[in-house]
Parts: structure tokens; C-alpha cells; sequence
């Protein structure tokens, strides 16, 4: 495991970009697990701003759909399919994506481009990686389930007056595992209590990202989260 604390969230997105372009350019058509949420957001925006500027270029780069909600339409907001082409690939000129439609063929999807080169993971306040909530154990495979109260709760940050669906479907821990590379990206002082635990305690279904540790993983996170 290698671990970047980095002091702040602008040099974290930075750090990230950086890994992730290292990764591009070594080989380009890398196929890469794609997280929504709040903190990788900068790093794709500086990723966007490092094609723009024709530092990097993503166009061979397939993104896959890491976790989506039941019963939304694309055009709703919530729609996690829709934020992942509006932050990363819209703005990084990709072509090619795996959407996490059902389990049987996202799976196939992912045997077709011979399994995942990066995973790139957000940390859930209560251990979660995609929506594999606690317990799951490294097996876990790609799935539907219900939301737990804690993900209700912080999910609903993201959608202000909106209700939060109760129901997900989730790339599965067994996927997750499996990518050749994992990068986790932390920052902020509310995650400093699972970062913990996922990196230093035994590992548990109780905290899904504990089992990070087996693969080939890179955590970069800030000052506030690591303290
Ligand atoms: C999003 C996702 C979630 C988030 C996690 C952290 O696609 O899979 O697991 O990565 O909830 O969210 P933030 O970054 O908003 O704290």
C-alpha cells in the first residue's frame, strides 16, 4: 500500500490527477472504475483541464459505472450514470464506457476488456466502497440492495431537496478486488475515524474498504482526514 497525505484538497486533486495521468499515459487504453461523490470531483475537473490543455489525452480510456440508483430516470439528477458523464467523460473526451446496468452484463462487460486496469474509490463514511455496504465481505458480488440509514444520510447532501432512493445496484466487492490498481481518495476530518479503520484495523465486512489492503492499493488523502 502506498499512502499520499497530502496537505489539502486542492494538492490532493492534484496528486490524484497526477497518478491517474501517469496511469493514462502508460497505457492508453486503460479501463478504469469510476466513482461519483463529492471528493474526486477536483481531480477530474484538473484531469479535464490537463486534456483541455492537450497534457493527457483519454480518449482511448473506457470508464466504467461503479454504482447507480433503482428507479431514476438518466435526465433526474440523481441519476449517478449522468454524473459520471458530466465530470469525467464528456469532459475528458471519452468514447467508450461499461454502464452498470444488470450484474450478468456488466460482468461480461468487464471479461470483454480482459478485467480492470483502476479503480477509483471514495470512501464511505461508514466504510462503503460503491455502494457495498456494510457487512460486505470481499466476495460480494455485483449486485442490487437497500441503502442503509448512514448512506441515506450523507447521500442526501448531495441531492438538497430531493429524496434519496432507497434502492441501489452496486459494481461488487469481488470487482473492486479485482482491479489491477485501486487509488482511494479521502479528505476531510469526518472521514478520519474509517480511514482508520480501513487502513490499520483488521480487516471486516464491517468496513468494506478494510479489504482494500489486499490489492494493489494507493490511498491519497488530506491533512484533515489522516491527522
Ligand atoms: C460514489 C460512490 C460512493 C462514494 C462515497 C464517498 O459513486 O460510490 O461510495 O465514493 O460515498 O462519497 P464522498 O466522496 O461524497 O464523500
Amino acid at each position: 500500500m502506498t499512502l499520499d497525505i497530502q496537505p489539502n484538497p486542492e494538492q490532493l486533486a492534484q496528486a490524484a490527477a497526477d497518478f491517474i495521468s501517469a496511469q493514462v499515459k502508460a497505457k492508453p487504453d486503460l479501463s478504469v472504475l469510476v466513482a461519483t461523490g463529492h471528493t474526486p470531483m477536483p481531480t477530474y475537473a484538473e484531469l479535464a483541464r490537463r486534456v483541455r490543455a492537450g497534457e493527457v489525452n483519454f480518449s482511448r480510456v473506457t470508464a466504467v459505472q461503479l454504482d447507480e440508483y433503482l428507479g431514476i430516470d438518466d435526465d433526474d439528477p440523481r441519476s449517478l450514470w449522468s454524473w459520471m458523464r458530466r465530470s469525467f467523460v464528456a469532459p475528458l473526451g471519452l468514447t467508450r464506457t461499461v454502464r452498470l446496468d444488470s450484474p450478468r452484463q456488466f460482468e461480461a462487460a468487464i471479461r470483454e476488456l480482459g478485467g480492470l486496469d483502476l479503480a477509483i474509490l471514495g470512501l464511505g463514511p461508514n466504510g462503503h466502497l460503491g455502494f457495498n455496504e456494510p457487512p460486505s465481505p470481499p466476495d460480494a458480488p455485483t449486485r442490487t440492495l437497500a441503502l442503509t440509514p448512514a448512506s441515506l444520510a450523507s447521500n442526501a447532501a448531495y441531492w438538497g431537496e430531493l429524496a434519496v432512493p432507497t434502492g441501489a445496484i452496486t459494481a461488487g466487492m469481488d470487482v473492486i478486488l479485482a482491479a489491477r490498481q485501486t487509488l482511494l481518495l479521502v479528505g476531510g476530518a469526518h472521514k478520519r475515524e474509517v480511514l482508520h479503520a480501513a487502513l490499520e484495523r483488521p480487516e471486516t465486512p464491517e468496513v468494506p474498504a478494510s479489504f482494500l489492503r489486499r490489492t494493489a492499493l494507493t490511498v491519497i488523502a488530506d491533512e484533515a482526514a489522516w491527522a
